[in-house]
């Protein structure tokens, strides 16, 4: 019995689990890439380096509602939910339900909710969780490949479900969702983040705040 225990201890910490615990997400993400390229529109995930450029503006403390779209496996969600306060909540959507499964597996957090389904439904996925609004949408979809409407869609939807003086950051390979961005948020600065592969454009587009509206 003890050796059992022995066996199943030693596997556990031995050189096959130690690489499957690093690696782990990487395999997970790129078999998804595999199967869902156009979806995906990336071969690994995103850097630490572009993490920490994309969060550096946000105002932890006047966030209780940030939303992420296209998750994949949590690069961004677990960095966000270390900043987080405790009482906000951060709802991540995606339309692959194995990088749904995978989170809710893998991320143990009151504050966390994996949504399988669209961005474009952000309104009514934010309303199932009792919200109207949210503070921040961070997004880290290929709008470049997405299916034709999609990301007009997306952008509608939005903007419309974040409140006034919220923040859009989206973070891309190309400077495709600019255009789509500029119509609707009246500020909109960006920047590029080179430790990441490949480099990649960062952009922070903000709602006309209450005021502005009334005017
Ligand atoms: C480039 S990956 C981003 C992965 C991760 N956030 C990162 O930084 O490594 C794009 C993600 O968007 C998801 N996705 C694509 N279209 C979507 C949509 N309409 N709504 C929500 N997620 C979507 C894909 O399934 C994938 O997980």
């Amino acid at each position: 019995m003890a050796t059992v225990q022995f066996r199943k201890l030693q596997k556990a910490n031995g050189p096959i689990a130690r690489i499957r615990r690093r690696f782990g997400p990487w395999a997970t993400f790129f078999r998804q890439f595999v199967k869902h390229p156009a979806m995906i529109g990336s071969v690994i995930p995103s850097s630490s380096m572009l993490v920490e450029a994309m969060l550096a503006p946000i105002d932890w403390s006047n966030t209780r509602l940030f939303v992420e779209y296209g998750p994949g496996v949590g690069t961004f969600t677990r960095p966000i939910l270390t900043k987080m306060r405790s009482d906000a909540m951060l709802i991540a959507i995606d339309t692959n339900a194995d990088f749904v499964r995978y989170l809710s597996a893998d991320i143990s957090d009151h504050r966390f909710r994996a949504v399988h389904g669209s961005a474009a439904d952000v309104r009514a996925i934010i309303a199932d969780h009792g919200f109207t609004q949210a503070d921040y949408i961070l997004s880290g979809l290929p709008f470049s490949t997405l299916p034709e409407g999609t990301g007009a869609a997306i952008m509608t939807e939005t903007h419309a479900a974040l409140r006034p003086g919220g923040s859009f950051l989206v973070y891309q390979y190309s400077r495709f969702v600019e255009k789509m961005l500029s119509p609707l948020f009246p500020t909109v600065t960006s920047d590029l983040e080179w430790l990441n592969i490949p480099p990649c454009r960062m952009f922070w587009a903000t709602r006309e705040n209450a005021l502005a509206q009334a005017a």
